[in-house]
């Protein structure tokens, strides 16, 4: 670990979305390893690594980062009481089958700084790159490189904190049909903030939604034009969350080929925070995607406040 520590802190959700991965990136693995079949390479991306490790929020953080003091003056952290678990790319170094390559992008320079010491901790062992770097240029550039020949087969976990990822490239990515995506939409703890029920929307924020979807279309998916004595009005639709993520669904199987059941992840106050959905130009890749996102969920059955 590096002198300050850059880790996020993350709540006690956070496992579900890892334990996902996890579970995936072993499927995928193993299948390919009793396939037989010979590829070139196998990478797995990490778009936005983090720093490897989080620190779990404990309870009474949580009950105090509801009060506004808190905000204001954050507790102190009890050293000891720290409990740190693994975070996405330790989750994806730790699988049995392991893949050929691994990339860990990352554009905060103390967690660039983390993962750094983690390819040298790891370094005899796997073939690590970090690419210190936004997302979706580094993307571009590994397409532009091995990503983007015969052969080399991917999977790429995309978990932004909000809306930092382009449609452009999720399409590029899944242009090559040998590439699959774990992706985390951020629809509770992001996108939904961003869209008032006024339809006032605040300045840059269509604009960012625009890249992020990829169509202008998402705007009749939130809004509707409603007419009373007066004239009219646009307000948001009471289903616009529903309906944002099964249209993004759709458009991210319109890409792939294949797309899962999206897998929400609440709070431990039962709040929407985010939906992690799998994407992937083959069939068996849908299976195992489906059984783990689906797993403790009844199949199908999505909710989108
Ligand atoms: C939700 S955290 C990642 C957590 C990590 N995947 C895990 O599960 O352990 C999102 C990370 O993306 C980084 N990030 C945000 N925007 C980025 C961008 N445009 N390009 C690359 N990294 C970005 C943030 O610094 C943050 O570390």
């Amino acid at each position: 670990m590096s002198g300050e520590d850059s880790s996020p802190t993350v709540g006690p959700w956070a496992r579900e979305k890892l334990d996902a991965l996890g579970a995936y990136l072993d499927f995928y693995t193993k299948v390919l390893k009793n396939q037989g079949h010979w590829v070139r390479s196998t990478t797995f991306v990490d778009a936005f690594a983090g720093a490897g490790r989080a620190r779990l929020r404990r309870r009474s953080d949580e009950a105090s980062a509801d009060s506004l003091l808190a905000e204001l003056d954050p507790p102190p952290i009890d050293a000891e009481a720290e409990q740190y678990i693994h975070g996405s790319p330790r989750v994806a170094l730790s699988i049995a089958n392991p893949f050929t390559r691994y990339v860990f992008i990352e554009r905060d320079p103390g967690r660039v700084a983390e993962l750094e010491q983690l390819r040298q901790e790891c370094g005899e062992r796997f073939r690590i790159e970090v690419r210190p770097g936004q997302c979706d240029e580094e993307l571009d550039s590994l397409l532009q490189g091995d990503l983007g020949r015969s052969g080399h087969l991917a999977v790429v976990f995309l978990d932004p904190f909000g809306m930092q990822l382009s449609w452009a490239v999720i399409e590029r990515l899944a242009a090559t049909k040998r590439i699959e995506v774990m992706i985390n939409f951020t629809l509770g703890m992001a996108i939904q903030r961003v869209l008032p029920r006024s339809a006032e929307l605040r300045p840059g924020w269509r604009e960012t939604l625009d890249r992020f979807f990829g169509s202008l279309d998402w705007y009749g998916q939130v809004y509707e034009e409603k007419a009373d004595l007066l004239g009219t009005k646009t307000e948001k639709r009471r289903d616009a969350g529903q309906r944002l993520l099964e249209w993004y669904r759709g458009r991210l199987r319109a890409a792939f080929g294949h797309v899962s059941p999206a897998r929400l992840i609440k709070n431990t106050k039962g709040g929407h925070l985010y939906y992690l959905i799998w994407a992937g130009p083959h069939p068996k890749g849908l299976d195992g995607a489906r059984y783990i996102l689906t797993k403790g969920e009844k199949l199908g059955r999505t909710s989108a406040s």
